[in-house]
This record gives C-alpha cells, sequence and structure tokens, in this order.
C-alpha cells in the first residue's frame, strides 16, 4: 500500500526528522497503532489475511527505524572526532629566564673572557669564613654593619649565620689553594632589613678576587673599567671614592656615569649624574695571611657589587620585591633576553 512506499522512500535530514518520522508510525498514537485497533473489529477470516500482512508491516516499519538511527548515532561518533583545522590552535607560553638570572650570567661572562672562574661556597657559614678571616674585629661593630642573621650566636669565634656577603668563598678559596687565583663569586646573600621596595633580607652579589705577584691598584681599575664597558657599553664613564671595608686597604666604591639619563640628571641618580655601583680594594695583608698566603710575595684585589643593583640600572625596576614575588605578568618581559 501507499504507506510502505512511504516508509522504503523516507529519509531523514537529521534527527527531529526522523524523530516525527516515529511518532507517526510507531509512537502510541501512530498509524500502526491505529491500524492494530481497526484489525480488532474484523471478522476472523479477514484476520488471518490481515493479521500477516499488519505484521509483515511492523516488522518493516520498526526495522527502518532502527536502521536509520543507527546511522544516525554513527555520524555523530565520526563528527566527534573529526579535527577542524580551520580552528586556531591551542597556544602554550614559554618560559623566560629570570632578570637576576639573565643579568648575573652576563656579569659572569665579562669576567671568564678576562680569564676568572667561578667558584661557590655554602649559603651558612661559620664566623670564620664570614668575618673573622676577613679581619671584621671580635665584638666590633663592623660585624653589625651588615645586619647578620645568626643561626647560632654565643663566644662569636663559633657562631653560625647566614652568609652576609659572597668574600667568605674567597676565603675559602684561598684556605684550599695556592696563588695565583682569579675567581668570581655568584650567589645569595643575607641581611637582617625590613623588606621593602629598597631593601630585601636578602640579595645577590657578584664578588671577583684576583691574586698574583705585582698585582696593583692599576690593575684593579683596568680591569673594572673594561668591566663596565662591556655591561652598559662603550664610553660609560667611571670614578673611584675612598672607603672602608675591614678586608681591603685601600678601600674604594666605583661610580659610574647614570646609565639612565647618561649624566643630564634624573631620580636614578639623584641629579648627581653618577650612581654606586660596587665596593672594592686591596685585600688587605692580614686577610692574605690569615688565609695562608705570604702578603710579602703576593697581592691582589677584590670586588662585590650587587645583581638586584646592577639590573635595576639596566631595566629601572623601582621595587626590589618584584624580583621575588614570582609575578608573571614582570617575568614574562624578558623573553626577549633569552
Ligand atoms: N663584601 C663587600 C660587601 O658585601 C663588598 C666588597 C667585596 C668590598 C670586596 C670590597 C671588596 O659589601
Amino acid at each position: 500500500n501507499q504507506y510502505t512506499a512511504e516508509i522504503e522512500a523516507f529519509s531523514p535530514a537529521n534527527a527531529d526528522e526522523l524523530e516525527a518520522f516515529r511518532i507517526k508510525y510507531l509512537g502510541t498514537k501512530g498509524l500502526i497503532k491505529d491500524l492494530f485497533e481497526q484489525f480488532k473489529s474484523v471478522g476472523p477470516e479477514e484476520k488471518r489475511v490481515f493479521g500477516k500482512v499488519l505484521n509483515q508491516f511492523k516488522q518493516m516499519a520498526e526495522a527502518k527505524y532502527t536502521d536509520l538511527k543507527e546511522n544516525f548515532n554513527s555520524e555523530i561518533e565520526n563528527s566527534k572526532s573529526e579535527i577542524d583545522l580551520t580552528l586556531p590552535g591551542n597556544g602554550f607560553e614559554v618560559g623566560s629566564r629570570h632578570p637576576l638570572s639573565l643579568v648575573q650570567s652576563e656579569i659572569v661572562d665579562i669576567f671568564k673572557r678576562l680569564g676568572f672562574v667561578v667558584a661557590e661556597g655554602p649559603e651558612i657559614e661559620d664566623d670564620w669564613h664570614n668575618f673573622s678571616a676577613l679581619n671584621f674585629p671580635d665584638e666590633h661593630p663592623a660585624r653589625d654593619m651588615q645586619d647578620t642573621f645568626f643561626i647560632k650566636k654565643n663566644s662569636g669565634k663559633d657562631d653560625i649565620a647566614l652568609r652576609t656577603h659572597t668574600s667568605s668563598v674567597q676565603v675559602r678559596m684561598m684556605e684550599n689553594g695556592k696563588p695565583p687565583f682569579r675567581a668570581i663569586m655568584p650567589g645569595r646573600v643575607y641581611r637582617n632589613e625590613a623588606i621593602s621596595a629598597r631593601a630585601h633580607c636578602f640579595f645577590h652579589q657578584v664578588e671577583g678576587l684576583y691574586i698574583d705577584e705585582n698585582v696593583s691598584f692599576a690593575d684593579l681599575k683596568q680591569t673594572l673599567y673594561h668591566f663596565v664597558q662591556e655591561l652598559y657599553g662603550e664610553g660609560t664613564k667611571v670614578r673611584f671614592r675612598p672607603s672602608y671595608f675591614p678586608f681591603t686597604e685601600p678601600s674604594a666604591e666605583m661610580d659610574i656615569s647614570c646609565t639612565i639619563c647618561k649624566g643630564a640628571g634624573c631620580n636614578m641618580c639623584k641629579h648627581s649624574g653618577w650612581v654606586e655601583i660596587l665596593g672594592c680594594g686591596m685585600v688587605d695583608p692580614n686577610v692574605l695571611e690569615n688565609c695562608g698566603i705570604d702578603s710579602k710575595k703576593f697581592t691582589g684585589f677584590a670586588f662585590g657589587m650587587g645583581v638586584e643593583r646592577i639590573t635595576n640600572l639596566k631595566y629601572v625596576i623601582k621595587d626590589l620585591r618584584l624580583f621575588s614575588e614570582n609575578d608573571v605578568r614582570f617575568l614574562k618581559q624578558f623573553k626577549t633576553e633569552m
């Protein structure tokens, strides 16, 4: 009959059409249900003929429906696993090196080219290596100059502290080797200061030591002058001011012409045109003797700089705390420096 042809030709475009098909033929108020209702009222003779036809029709309609439904389901499955190549890809962020590491390795590289090697030592130090060997007198206020974090404090000689400078590594190097020495000591150091935009309880240093026969203050000046030209560019001016450190004599602090305003006057150099970048001096003969080096035969120079300070002068970072907060918005600005 007409329905058979209609069912056979049926080809739904979407799931809604298929559902309409189910309701029309197979639903509780559908055509087949209706035909079965009518079937009840026919005579026994007709029932036999009709029954057969009706059952075939019903099976045919059901088979068509299950078939179509399966087709649809597998189509949906297929479309799920297909990759849409027109969509933009998932971006992923590449990490960046910390500005302090960048600047520290820049400093280290410059001194390596001059023949300096890198030396390291412990961050927890004893009194001898951090103070006594470096000519800090016992109970002298010079020890307070550095706001030490003590881990164990009693008599002085066997105090244990977080190192306040990497000069302690210089002592270890001189004790354990024979001159000449030409080394730099990068590392983290600790001082008991209230944390603010301008101070932190830890920071990073690169110190240096050069000991040999006939090393003079002229060698110190030339080495540091060359360093500054390499780091901040040709033409950067330097000046030395007399200073005091227990472990050097004479001692000096070195300023450079302000890297931000090139000497014209800005907030960084407080309109003086100069900024201080490091402390230095000729190693005190007492320090050489403390470390078992003949101070009649050998002389040398030492210097120490703060990596945060050097970094500020390159990138004008106004708040020291940014260096240790791990804020990605700050850190990712240094990506191009890889
Ligand atoms: N150790 C000094 C400091 O931490 C720096 C310095 C090193 C000065 C070597 C002179 C010579 O302040």
